[in-house]
């Protein structure tokens, strides 16, 4: 019997993959062979998503294609919405919501996800970018919901993040705004194997479907150790804004033994590239707004956190990771922070599902041991004699 045990799985590697790499020591992050920095400030996000499918970047005539493509796989069917109706009439969260949407995208056109997966690699494909095609139009149609207002419908004349922001507010997309989304969408398309994709990649191990892999991930990924912690940075930060003293804000929630949202990672040991990426285009679009006194409380948030974390965890580094300038970004292109994890998601589902075609193709079922540590050589008693 094997008798080393790895809770976490930190330091196995169970892939081989060609979609991202990171250097944890170094901070370094690349997707399909390009520096995270440079696909990000770049790239639109139908861009990284082609890339991530196809492992090349498109030709403008294909990705003028590829953007059609995805443009009309977005509307929802009436059953879909009908649950999302009642999820935010009973201000379910977000993510419970586009967990129960995504769960059943395969009522629509597509057919039985199941059945895609038995007809081969075209269909999947196809799958996969009605997956990354609808999850916008999930998260959106529900917040509509939430608000009290009628849900707005997808346009095909937009690209998939101004046709996002379109969808949340009505409103015409603003350049800034969109660049920004499009900015994070790339930054956090792919990121090995972390915790919802490799969820996702367990489920299609067995030959389930995509979908059943999507909804799987969207419930790993809501987590405040993975994807939930961008609110509760926005809360913070906020809070911090109007009350000052960051100092002793970070010296009171480490003294109280809680973690700092946004800090720390299982890989990084330095701070994690994607945060660079997200807070060079957070200082874009907070020059431009009336709110950049709020972005300077968030740079000095972060010199003061990253020190007092050195003080308190000496032997661990603990630096800023991809959640805490998510949530500046996100808050200055105008997501609303309950819709944080969501739009993770919404840029996400694309790695999940490049990840899922992967494994499919080079398959073996995930099935890890456990050592058994529980009682011996018990006797059954009868139910009336216990
Ligand atoms: N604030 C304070 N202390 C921390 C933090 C933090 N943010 N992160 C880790 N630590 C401390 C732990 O308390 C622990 O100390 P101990 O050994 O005295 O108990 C030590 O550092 C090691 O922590 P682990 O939990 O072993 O580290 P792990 O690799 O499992 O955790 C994680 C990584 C989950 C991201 C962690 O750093 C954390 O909880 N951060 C805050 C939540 C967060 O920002 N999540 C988003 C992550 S990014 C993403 O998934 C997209």
């Amino acid at each position: 019997m094997n008798e080393s045990i790895h809770p976490g799985l930190e330091g196995i590697t169970v892939a081989e993959t060609r979609l991202s790499h990171i250097d944890g020591e170094n901070g370094e992050l690349v997707v399909c062979g390009f520096p995270i920095a440079d696909l990000a400030t770049n790239a639109t996000y139908e861009e990284s998503v082609f890339l991530l499918l196809h492992d090349r970047l498109p030709t403008a005539d294909e990705l003028a294609a590829f953007r059609a493509d995805l443009a009309s796989r977005r509307d929802l069917p009436d059953e879909v919405c009908a649950v999302l109706r009642r999820a935010a009439a009973e201000e379910t969260p977000a993510m419970d919501a586009l967990r129960m949407g995504i769960a059943a995208a395969n009522l629509g056109p597509e057919g039985d996800a199941s059945a895609a997966n038995a007809a081969g690699a075209d269909d999947s494909e196809a799958l996969a970018r009605r997956l990354v095609a609808v999850v916008p139009t999930i998260v959106a149609t529900y917040w509509r919901y939430r608000q009290g207002a009628t849900p707005v419908e997808p346009r095909d004349d937009l690209g998939h993040a101004a046709n996002y922001l379109h969808m949340l507010t009505g409103d015409e997309p603003d350049d800034a705004a969109v660049r920004g989304l499009e900015t994070y969408l790339s930054t956090v398309v792919d990121h090995g194997v972390n915790a919802s994709t490799f969820t996702a990649r367990t489920v299609v191990s067995t030959e389930s479907d995509l979908v059943s892999a999507a909804t799987a991930a969207v419930g790993s990924l809501k987590g405040p150790l993975h994807g939930g912690a961008p609110g509760p940075v926005l809360e913070m930060l906020r809070d911090v804004h109007e009350l000052g003293d960051p100092a002793g804000y970070v010296k009171g929630k480490l003294a109280a033994g809680e973690r700092l949202m946004g800090f720390g990672h299982r890989v990084y040991r330095v701070r994690d590239p994607r945060a660079s990426v997200l807070e060079s285009a957070a200082e874009r679009l907070y020059a431009e707004s009336a709110d950049g006194d709020f972005f300077e409380t968030v740079r000095e948030f972060e010199a003061v956190a990253v020190e007092a974390l050195a003080d308190h965890s000496p032997d661990r580094r603990l630096d800023t990771n991809v959640e805490f300038y998510t949530a500046a970004l996100l808050d200055g292109v105008g997501i609303p922070k309950e819709l944080f994890t969501a739009t993770f998601a919404v840029s996400r589902v694309a790695g999940w599902m490049a990840h899922c075609l992967e494994q499919r193709a080079d398959n073996r079922l995930v099935r890890p041991d456990s050592r058994y540590v529980g009682a011996t050589d018990r006797e059954w008693t009868p139910a009336d004699e216990r």
